[in-house]
């Protein structure tokens, strides 16, 4: 029987994953165990979930994530140590100076890093540093320590987690715009300091038709090529790392259809590129998505349909991971 994962193998890349939430619904580890290779937690692993207050470390969800991906012998994309969301407000409020908080960010990398040091396949090691315009988003990290808060917290991950690929992950650095020069440059700033960088994460949070929440129609093929390009010639793999294609919802036949084609649009893309060693859905069924949500009449994103059915996107994403 068809399976991503495998159809990726044999293309000679090494994942095809999805985010994951632990929860009662056993089908998902089912259809993981056929299709999927990689698991990222979805939100087990955040700052706010792990160290809630100071020093006071919480893993029950990361274990549980751990455990699964250990059970099922899935790679695991560990997500995420340095980010300004879902960042308990003891850090984003902190009034911290300079060593301090490089220091509660080394204390936070020790404690979660070290933890899963055995298990994580890649870190994100920061998330989502970047304004649209490519330049920094004003965070607490950037705020106090400036843009050397990226290669210290790459330096304290290699030193907690030696044997764990690092990445940078952002979103609409997919778009081959202004804020896929600043990964660039982010690539570049990292490895002047002479510190491990192995890899950048494409979100690929992407739109099939205009939205209110959306800046414009998907690039085609060859601009989503070429923004994987940008990174990879600098001797960094790149991945998919969180794809989702939502529409203005209800969707219909016809939409469910465009949307196929794109599945298969992004995975030609990344299967384009050599460097590009693998891809992540951003969650199963469109029964659980973050979207609507957050974007209200926006939805219906995922590959597999409410009731855990496969969508066409399944024949698309697998089409474009085959190259037909
Ligand atoms: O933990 C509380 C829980 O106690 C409460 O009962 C529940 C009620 O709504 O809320 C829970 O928190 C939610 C959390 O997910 C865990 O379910 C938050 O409200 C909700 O905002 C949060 O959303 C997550 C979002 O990141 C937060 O930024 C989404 O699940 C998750 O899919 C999304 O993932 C991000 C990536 O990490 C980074 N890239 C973008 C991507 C999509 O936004």
């Amino acid at each position: 029987t068809e399976s991503l994962y495998k159809a990726m193998e044999k293309r000679g890349r090494s994942f095809i994953g999805t985010a994951l939430t632990i929860r009662n619904e056993t089908i998902e580890e089912t259809i993981i165990q056929q299709d999927f290779n990689s698991i990222t937690p979805e939100n087990a692993m955040k700052w706010e979930s792990t160290e809630p207050s100071q020093a006071n470390f919480t893993f029950d969800g990361a274990d549980q994530i751990a455990a699964f991906a250990t059970r099922n012998e899935l790679q695991l994309h560990c997500h995420t140590l340095v980010w300004h969301s879902q960042l308990p407000a003891w850090v984003s409020q902190g009034g911290f100076d300079n060593a301090t908080l490089i220091q509660v960010m080394e204390d936070h990398i020790a404690a979660v890093a070290g933890r899963y040091k055995d298990v994580c396949t890649r870190w994100d090691v920061v998330n989502e540093a970047l304004n649209e315009d490519g330049t920094y988003r004003e965070s607490v990290w950037y705020n106090t320590i400036g843009e050397a808060f990226l290669p210290i917290a790459f330096s304290l991950a290699a030193k907690y987690a030696p044997d764990t690929q690092l990445f940078y992950n952002d979103y609409n650095i997919d778009l081959n715009g202004a804020k896929t020069d600043g990964a660039r440059r982010i690539v570049e700033l990292i490895q002047s300091y002479g510190v491990r960088i192995d890899g950048v994460g494409y979100q690929a949070h992407f739109t099939q038709e205009a939205t209110p929440t959306a800046p414009g129609p998907l690039p085609e093929q060859p601009d989503l090529i070429e923004a994987l390009e940008k990174t990879a010639s600098l001797g960094v793999e790149v991945a998919y790392t969180e794809i989702d294609i939502r529409m203005n919802t209800p969707a219909t036949a016809e939409k469910l259809e465009v949307q196929a084609g794109i599945y298969e649009r992004v995975a030609g893309a990344c299967l384009a590129v050599e460097s590009c060693i693998g891809m992540t859905v951003w969650g199963i069924s469109d029964k659980y998505s973050w979207i609507p949500e957050t974007f209200p009449g926006e939805g219906a994103a995922n590959v597999w349909g409410e009731s855990y059915e496969k969508k066409p996107a399944y024949t698309g994403f697998l089409a474009g991971i085959n190259g037909e």
